[in-house]
């Protein structure tokens, strides 16, 4: 009678291991689940999504007050003296023009862009698809950030 509780026992033991297979599924499926970093976006997608794309570099977040004319003035400025060379505000040159720049970027991807040219043309999914399209590496002017503000306050005059 014991013996038969022990080999019954023993056959307990025995599906368990087999169930104990699942367990090593198990593993393989956490090796499968998602990556915790965000799929690389294509162009097209991004700027389907533009409104949350803030592009790379220092700007993380910018509210856009009242609108400035004196800074914008300034911004002409600047714009007239380091950027013509490639950009026209109304019609594609060496870059893309940005009149209604406002009504297709965000304003830290703007400044981003401005600030931050060779990583955004590397690794932001917009100025990448831009580099493909315009095939030129859009110069890093060295402004500072005041003056990168200041041309985004010029291109809210350049708005559709
Ligand atoms: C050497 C030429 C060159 C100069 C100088 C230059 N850019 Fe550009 N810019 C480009 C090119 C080319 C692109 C398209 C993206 C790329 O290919 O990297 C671009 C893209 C941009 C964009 C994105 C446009 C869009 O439609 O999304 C902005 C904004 C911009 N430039 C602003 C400026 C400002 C402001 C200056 C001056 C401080 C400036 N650029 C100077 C060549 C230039």
């Amino acid at each position: 009678m014991k013996s038969k509780i022990v080999v019954f026992a023993g056959i307990v033991v025995i599906a368990l291991m087999t169930a104990c297979g699942g367990s090593g599924k198990k593993e393989a499926k956490g090796k499968f689940a998602p990556p915790t970093k965000a799929k690389p976006m294509t162009y097209e997608e991004a700027v389907a999504d533009w409104k949350n794309q803030k592009g790379l570099g220092p700007i993380k977040s910018i509210t856009l007050g009242e609108f400035d004319p004196e800074l914008a003035k300034k911004g002409e400025e600047i714009y007239k003296l380091k950027c013509t060379a490639c950009h026209n505000p109304d019609n594609d040159k060496i870059g893309p023009a940005p009149h209604g720049i406002l009504e297709r970027r965000t304003p830290e991807w703007i400044m981003n862009m401005i600030l931050n040219p060779e990583e955004m043309a590397k690794n932001d999914p917009i100025a990448r698809g831009l580099l493909m399209k315009y095939n030129t590496v859009m110069a890093n002017q060295g402004l500072t950030e005041e003056d990168a503000r200041a041309v985004l306050e010029y291109f809210r005059t350049l708005e559709e």
